[in-house]
């Protein structure tokens, strides 16, 4: 594929963040369109095998763009082309924040990883809302909703509130995002009591519709932790879990430890957090009750990546360094992968395969 011929060599010559810019002015461009096009594969199965859902909203397949990717709901229209089964904007904030000093996003080439302490860059959910305002786009879309940083935490629950409002009317489904290691003190919103006030809080707001409210989760949690987040969960009948976010770990990693360390502080995502993230869905689904749905994120490079996660209770995925590791053709390649897997093994239909191992 010309992507990991020509493009990605020149791409990751470039500083990370400018090439995220120069990638989304290629996909919002209608120029580049054919360019995009001969990058992505043919697809290799059945049209409807996919077929599956996000708590409730049908999808045409499984694979959604995770959150970060498209802060301000600019491309959100044109990562259908992508073929994506859904797309999720976000982090947004109450306020507008041009987040942390740069650079703050770095690559890891030897772990397929990418490290950022991007710090929640946005433009503020009031100028997210007026995007959004325009055409609708073909895809379910989601809205990633967290804190601004000057908001005390005090008044965190009214900060999301806010966004929640403007975005409302424009979203099929909300992740209330407390595990962003780039915010100061905003992981300690996953503790119980916090949590608890802040998911009854949108809860009881989110009415005429009432859209599924997801949330995501860090994959650092310990067992306590996670058994309070299930905990928390049922009491507040959330419609479902997105594991995970980035890890603050770094264990493992085959980059040089003086690089690691001269990079610094951010969250780590892409291979190396994938194993971890399998372990959560993997105890979310064995603890929480079945009709809370999980979406599995963290690693997702090819169809064995996928295939694990769903095996594992993901009913849905998403994905943010395996395609800029991969390049455009990555949606479709990965489905094309997980057919042949679940064919192999003899599932019919996607659903069949979904908690595979936990039975
Ligand atoms: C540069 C970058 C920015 C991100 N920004 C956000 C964000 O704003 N909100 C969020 O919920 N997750 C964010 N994430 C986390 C991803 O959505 C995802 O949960 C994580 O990267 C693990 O998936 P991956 O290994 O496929 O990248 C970001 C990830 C990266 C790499």
């Amino acid at each position: 594929m010309l992507y990991d011929t020509l493009i990605k060599p020149i791409l990751f010559q470039l500083d990370p963040e400018r090439a995220h810019h120069l990638a989304e002015t290629v996909l919002t461009s209608s120029l580049a369109s054919p360019l995009l096009a001969c990058q992505i594969p043919a697809v290799r199965y059945p049209a409807d095998f996919f077929d599956c859902d996000l708590a409730g909203i049908p999808l045409r397949n499984p694979i959604g763009l995770a959150a970060g990717f498209d802060k301000n709901a600019v491309m959100y229209r044109d990562l259908a082309r992508l073929g994506f089964g859904f797309v999720e904007i976000g982090t947004v904030t109450a306020k507008e924040q041009v987040g942390n000093p740069r650079p703050r996003l770095f690559r890891l080439p030897r772990d397929q990883a990418l490290i950022n302490r991007m710090g929640f860059n946005n433009h503020g959910a009031e100028k997210v809302a007026g995007r959004l305002a325009g055409p609708a786009g073909l895809l379910p879309l989601g809205g990633n909703i967290g804190k601004s940083k000057v908001t005390p935490l005090e008044e965190a629950v009214d900060d999301y509130l806010f966004s929640f409002r403007k975005l409302k009317p424009f979203v099929d489904y909300f992740v209330v995002n407390v595990s962003s290691p780039n915010t100061p003190n905003l992981r300690q919103l996953q503790e119980r009591e916090p949590l608890q006030a802040l998911l009854q809080a949108l809860s009881d707001e989110n009415h005429d519709p009432k859209l599924p409210l997801f949330l995501k989760i860090a994959p650092d949690l310990n067992q306590a932790q996670l058994e309070d987040i299930v905990a928390v969960v049922e009491e507040t009948g959330v419609a479902g879990v997105i594991a995970t976010n980035t890890t603050i770990e770094r264990g493992g990693l085959r980059t040089a430890a003086a690089k690691v360390t001269q990079i610094g502080a951010g969250g780590l995502s892409g291979k190396p957090v994938g194993a971890r993230a399998t372990e959560v869905v993997t105890f979310l689904r064995r603890n929480l009750p079945a009709e809370t749905a999980l979406v599995g994120v963290g690693g997702i490079f090819d169809g064995a990546d996928a295939y694990q996660k769903v095996r594992a209770g993901a009913a849905t995925l998403q994905i943010y360094t395996g395609l800029v590791y991969g390049g455009p053709g990555t949606v479709i390649r990965l489905l094309n992968e997980l057919y042949g897997l679940m064919a192999r093994d003899g599932f019919k239909r996607y659903s069949e395969a979904v908690g595979a191992d936990l039975a």
